[in-house]
């Protein structure tokens, strides 16, 4: 339980400490930080036994480095990497803030989602040590907005970090339903007869080797409705991506449960938006289906009529994500898009090139592009741009169809290439989070699992531009 109050609450306290400034503190613990002999570097922490000398038992001193580097990604990171430090050891803590109010959303933020911990599915459940903190501060309201957006932002974790005998297409469907339902937003279903009606056969195509049926997630909010501008977003829903026929290597498969991550993090904004209440219109599509093989699975070779009527040969059915993706841009265009932005585990190549350090970003719009990276910076998510030369699309060319769905050289680019071709005049930025979704080890704030990159790049740039 997370509480914000003025009252002094449980028996462990964490402050904060500059190097080059000395931060006001009530007099009884001001006598205590005399005895303090952390230097106020950053991420430092230091644990003072009180000895009785002051209601609390102990005061955990954070140091946040100088007040000229300081700003609110350093805080979402230092506080996130105390909370990981202390969550397995304590079990009850009081946070005395002290910045100015700017800041007190991003502690909310970085508390929350610090405290989020996968504990898988178990007959005896493991839960994290550290279950009641008290936030000492007057600011409940910006305070509260951080932990309510750290909220959705661990739920979009749990459904990336959740098995897909569980999260499967129907599954997403509902999690849609649920957020539509509480929070007031527009939502419709294509099923998979709809769907092949309206003649969005890649999403089909991918579908049909599975036993759990594709389907297509539309969801709105118009904050703006005067307002010609709309911007789409589109997740990459892949439940479990086998490879199809065109199947993975076994090391490693289990990962590919993952494979939803853009889905859940578009999910994660709109849940968001419809609380923040931007004036703004933003449409949300999902495909959601099963990359699996199986007698009635599409096929190499395969060449699909998609639903902007261009036709795609199959290489590799391992290719699928850019097939889903590309049925849901071209309605996206005729739902009256202005900007459309994917977000998918598109590429190992991306992952492979780099790393969980940067997001893969490749865009038709130079400012477009800007404004993502710029977003990125102030919530402390680092994009790196891919070239988008049309000379790659010779990459592309297929005797069999117009174009083919993969080739054996620049992975990444290719993958991006393949779904601004279907954008055309619209602006268009692609979003590929292969290597940035899921982390083996920690990153603080960030525990080890999905971490929902990059929500909170997107709902700034939807907040921002709202400014
Ligand atoms: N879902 C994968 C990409 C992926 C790989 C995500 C590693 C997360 C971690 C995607 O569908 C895929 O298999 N891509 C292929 C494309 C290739 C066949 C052109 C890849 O990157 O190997
Ligand atoms: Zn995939
Ligand atoms: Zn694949």
């Amino acid at each position: 339980m997370i509480s914000i109050s003025d009252n002094e609450t449980y028996s462990n306290l964490l402050i904060f400490k500059f190097k080059n400034f000395e931060m006001e503190y009530p007099e009884n613990i001001k006598s205590i930080l005399r005895f303090s002999e952390n230097t106020g570097e950053n991420k430092e922490l230091e644990c003072i036994n009180t000895l009785g000398k002051c209601r609390y038992k102990n005061i955990f001193v954070l140091g946040i480095g100088t007040t000229e580097e300081f700003n609110s990604v350093k805080l979402f990171k230092t506080l996130g990497d105390a909370i990981l430090k202390l969550k397995n050891s304590l079990s009850e803590l009081d946070i005395l803030p002290t910045f100015p109010n700017d800041f007190n959303y991003t502690i909310g933020e970085s508390l929350q989602i610090a405290l989020y911990k996968y504990t898988g599915i178990k007959k005896v459940e493991n839960k994290i040590k550290l279950q009641n903190i008290n936030i000492i501060s007057k600011y409940k309201d910006s305070i509260n907005k951080g932990l309510i957006i750290g909220h959705s932002i661990n739920y979009s974790r749990q459904l990336v970090n959740m098995p897909s005998n569980y999260v499967t297409p129907k599954y997403i469907v509902q999690q849609a339903e649920n957020i539509a339902r509480s929070e007031n937003l527009d939502i419709q279903i294509l099923d998979k007869y709809m769907l092949k009606q309206l003649g969005m056969n890649c999403i089909c195509s991918v579908g049909k080797g599975s036993i759990h049926n594709p389907r297509l997630i539309i969801m709105q909010y118009f904050g703006n409705p005067r307002d010609k501008k709309i911007l789409s977003l589109i997740g990459k829903g892949v439940t479990f991506d086998s490879g199809g026929i065109s199947l993975k290597p076994s090391k490693g498969m289990e990962d590919m449960i993952s494979d939803m991550a853009g889905a859940a993090s578009v999910l994660c904004v709109m849940e968001c938006i419809s609380k923040l209440k931007p004036k703004k219109n933003i449409i949300a599509l999902i495909p959601v289906v099963e990359n699996m093989p199986s007698g009635s699975a599409y096929k190499p070779g395969d060449v699909i009529i998609t639903y902007s009527g261009k036709t795609v040969e199959v290489v590799n059915t391992d290719a699928e994500g850019r097939l889903i993706l590309c049925d849901a841009i071209s309605y996206a265009k005729e739902l009256g898009s202005t900007t459309i932005i994917d977000i998918a585990t598109l590429t190992g190549s991306c992952a492979n090139f780099l790393g969980n350090i940067n997001i893969g970003l490749l865009s038709n719009s130079n400012e477009l592009a800007h404004d993502i990276i710029k977003c990125g910076k102030n919530v402390g998510e680092n994009f790196w741009r891919l070239p988008n030369n049309i000379e790659y699309m010779n990459e592309l060319k297929s005797d069999a169809a117009d174009i083919k769905n993969t080739s054996t050289k620049c992975g990444a680019i290719l993958g991006g290439m393949f779904l601004q071709s279907f954008c055309e005049d619209i602006n268009f930025a692609h979003i590929d989070i292969a290597g940035s979704a899921y982390s083996s080890k920690p990153s603080s704030p960030y525990d080890k699992g999905a971490n929902a990159l990059p929500t909170r790049t997107l709902i700034e740039y939807i907040m921002e531009s709202n400014k």
